[in-house]
């Protein structure tokens, strides 16, 4: 599918719950939130015929996300048979890392491609402030454990907030020496929960730059065309790699080839704004099989035409649901 922008539309961010362990400071309220009736969530077979169609459309690549998609129940089943699917060259998830040590082998054998995880402070205290209750050990546990199974390609995932982390990036870059890891430094978005997180914890990627550049210099790595929303560089010494994401004073939308699915079965065009559409509506409609398709095709035509050619900057939706 090509948007009216040319932009080649071949990636689907799935979020196959709403549910997570944490309590992310940016991402949920200190109580938690109202969580979907689980029968709203789409199950594992209406999430393999969206997929199977995406595929049939072009789609190539998947991401699970949450919540927290290792929360749900058989998840390394779902990665196998997307894996399995003729057409797919890629699956990843994205995930907290604290059921990464655990999960690292069955996730390995069940043809997952790589993995993304969210680690903000390398701090104990922080960890637990941030997370409001996480464990820093179980993340670096499940790190280090994937990269013993043979995880290439790991991702950590780095939310900056003035005056939490921001006097951490030396320490992330130590932690990168040694590991083959791309560590993203993010800026940290507005989210649908007001008041979370105070505006002043804001900081551009400019000024995370700098940062990073008293280290060393900053080396940029050739990157492909659509590769992803990350400027990537390399510092002399260190095996591991740092991405920077400015999804706030900078938009990487002119390059953005992805899709979403939320975990109630919206077709989303855009993480920030754009429209949505209501496959779960379709999938539970009781249509023939040409009927089904052709709805299908119809709903990811439209999502795709759907795509701001700029998003507004602040989230219209709750980050938990739709998969950050
Ligand atoms: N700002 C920036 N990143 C966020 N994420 C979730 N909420 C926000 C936010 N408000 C990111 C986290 C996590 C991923 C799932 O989404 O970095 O790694
Ligand atoms: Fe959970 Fe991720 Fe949100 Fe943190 S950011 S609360 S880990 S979904």
């Amino acid at each position: 599918m090509i948007d009216k922008h040319s932009r080649r539309i071949n990636y689907l961010r799935i979020s196959v719950t709403d549910l997570c362990n944490l309590r992310c400071v940016y991402c949920m309220p200190p109580h938690g939130t109202k969580l979907l009736d689980r029968e709203e969530i789409l199950s594992f077979e209406e999430i393999l015929t969206i997929v199977k169609h995406g595929v049939s459309l072009r789609v190539n690549k998947i991401r699970l996300t949450g919540g927290e998609p290792l929360v749900r129940k058989g998840i390394t089943s779902l990665i196998k048979h997307i894996a399995d699917i003729d057409g797919i060259d890629d699956v990843a998830v994205t995930t907290n890392g604290v059921f990464v040590r655990e999960f690292a082998m069955a996730l390995k054998t069940s043809g997952l491609s790589r993995l993304n995880i969210s680690l903000d402070t390398l701090r104990d205290d922080r960890f637990r402030d941030i997370t409001r209750g996480g464990r820093l050990k179980d993340v670096l546990d499940g790190i280090e454990k994937i990269l013993e199974v043979g995880f290439t390609g790991t991702k950590v995932n780095v939310v900056v907030m003035r005056g939490k982390n921001d006097d951490e990036i030396h320490d992330f870059f130590r932690y990168i020496l040694e590991r083959d890891i791309e560590l993203r430094f993010i800026e940290l978005m507005a989210s649908g929960w007001k008041n979370m997180v105070e505006e002043d914890r804001f900081m551009p990627i400019s000024e995370i730059m700098q940062k990073v550049e008293e280290i060393g210099e900053l080396i940029p790595v050739k990157q492909r065309i659509c590769g992803g929303p990350a400027t990537i560089y390399k510092i002399k010494g260190a095996l591991g790699s740092i991405g920077f994401i400015s999804a706030v004073s900078k938009p990487f939308c002119n390059t953005c080839n992805r899709l979403r699915l939320t975990s109630d079965g919206r077709l989303r065009s855009c993480l920030l704004s754009g429209g949505e559409v209501d496959v779960k509506d379709i999938l539970r409609s009781n249509l023939s099989k040409a009927e089904l398709a052709e709805k299908l095709t119809n709903a990811f035509v439209k999502v795709t035409t759907m795509k701001p050619t700029i998003h507004s900057g602040k989230s219209n939706a709750v980050m938990h649901q739709i998969g950050g």
